[in-house]
């Protein structure tokens, strides 16, 4: 069984759109395990039989924090997983810092963080290199933190909504060493899946997948979950 997650970014553009999307993923027979995460505003309001992860969270319980959603307001709309340091919120501020305090907001309230890490290299895969720096990536964003708690989402920038993903290989060779360096029990691909390359991504030992584009839409995520 792979864990396969939906992230929705910014998308669909309206409420009703959203719930179209959950209605026809819920035809789906499967025996993966599939995480939805739309925008926090649809959360309450979208009806799936999969689980509900949110794309980020605050970790503050409450108090002046404009603009803020925290664990324990995420948990009463039953989201049972959190999608934290996405490379898209590390590129407009989010530090390895506050992903710490995130990764611990989240297993205090009994939230699965799904840890997002990765690099942009030039090189693309240059295993040894990427290996280096998720590794210093990971010391900082793991400090103090239970690490069988956390999932792991390998996604290096290059490959994020690009098209272009990276080989099945260099996927399964960062899952491997991030699994046995810092005792992540699982540990994902993201960046540029699809149902044409899935297959070759799940039937390595990498434990599912972190889909963004290909998740909003439905025939596409339909046959990604159902593989
Ligand atoms: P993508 O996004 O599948 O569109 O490349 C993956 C992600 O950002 O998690």
């Amino acid at each position: 069984m792979k864990l396969i997650v939906g992230n929705w970014k910014l998308n669909p553009k309206t409420l009703k759109e959203a719930q179209k999307l959950a209605l026809a993923l819920n035809k789906a027979k499967t025996k993966n395990k599939v995480v939805l995460c739309p925008p926090y505003l649809y959360l309450p309001l979208i009806k799936s039989k999969f689980e509900l992860g949110s794309q980020d969270l605050f970790w503050q319980e409450q108090g002046a924090y404009t603009g803020q959603v925290s664990g324990s307001m995420l948990k009463q709309f039953k989201v049972k997983y959190a999608i934290i340091g996405h490379s898209e919120k590390r590129e407009v501020g989010d530090t390895d810092q506050e992903i710490n305090l995130k990764l611990k907001a989240a297993i205090a309230n009994k939230i699965i963080p799904i840890l997002c890490v990765g690099f942009g290299i030039e090189s693309g895969e240059d295993d040894e290199e990427v290996m280096i720096r998720i590794q210093n990536q990971l010391e900082l964003d793991l400090k103090d933190v239970d690490p069988s708690k956390v999932i792991v989402a390998y996604e290096p920038v290059w490959a994020i909504g690009s098209g272009k993903a990276a080989s099945a290989e260099h996927a399964e060779k960062t899952a491997m060493f991030i699994r046995m360096k810092f005792h992540i029990k699982k540990v994902l691909y993201g960046g540029s899946t699809n149902p044409t390359n899935a297959k070759e991504f799940l039937s390595k030992q990498i434990d599912g997948l972190l889909v963004g584009g290909s998740s909003i839409k439905a025939d596409d995520f339909y046959k990604m979950i159902t593989l």
